[in-house]
């Protein structure tokens, strides 16, 4: 079975001209989205397996982003930046991102990422930042974020969360996985983010 990768391209790109938003707009308006392909081995992880869940739980405007992804996911290059020793075990095995394009995905971009993040349920991802200036679009709902020094919210599907350039960010999942869809720019693509000791 191969994958369609232009597929996977061309549905991520659907559901980001869905989102009716200036900084969206903004982050996107200078992409082209026919970019190289990038021949990648596929790499499974266990936290895929949750992807048949998420299917379920996400807008209508995201289903098809989310069946791609399970129907696909033992064929496509999941990544995972963190190992048992920084957040548990538990964490890793409920834990993964795939880069749709970007320096390491399955599409080359050297000034935008862009991808998706699964956390499974129960899962506290720490105080965390970067460099790079980020956008974070839950596809499903019920998880709790948190930017700065602020409280933790619960956001819902399909809303737009923003990252400036280095400042924290954390999220806890409650009784159900999370599938969120990310952007980067302005900072190194393919980094370890800082993890900041802290509340959580
Ligand atoms: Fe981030």
């Amino acid at each position: 079975l191969t994958t369609n990768f232009e597929e996977l391209l061309s549905l991520f790109r659907d559901y980001v001209l869905t989102l009716k938003d200036e900084r969206v707009a903004d982050f996107i308006a200078p992409l082209d989205w026919s970019m190289p392909h990038r021949n990648l081995q596929p790499h499974k992880l266990q936290s895929s397996s949750l992807l048949d869940r998420i299917t379920q739980l996400v807008s209508n405007d995201a289903r098809p982003l989310a069946a791609m992804l399970a129907e696909h996911r033992d064929d496509l290059h999941w990544g995972q930046t963190y190992k048992a020793d920084d957040f548990g075990q538990d964490f890793i095995d409920n834990y993964g991102w795939l880069e749709v394009f970007g320096t390491r995905g399955h599409f080359e971009n050297d000034a935008i990422a862009g991808g998706l993040l699964i956390l499974g349920p129960n899962i506290i991802y720490p105080d965390h930042h970067h460099v790079a200036e980020e956008i974070y679009v839950p596809l499903t709902g019920g998880t709790l974020w948190r930017k700065g020094e602020g409280d933790f919210i619960e956001r819902d599907a399909d809303e737009i969360i923003h990252h400036p350039s280095n400042v924290n960010h954390a999220m806890k999942t409650g009784s159900e996985p999370l599938l969120a869809l990310y952007l980067w720019r302005g900072g190194p693509l393919a980094v370890r983010p800082t993890v900041t000791n802290g509340r959580s």
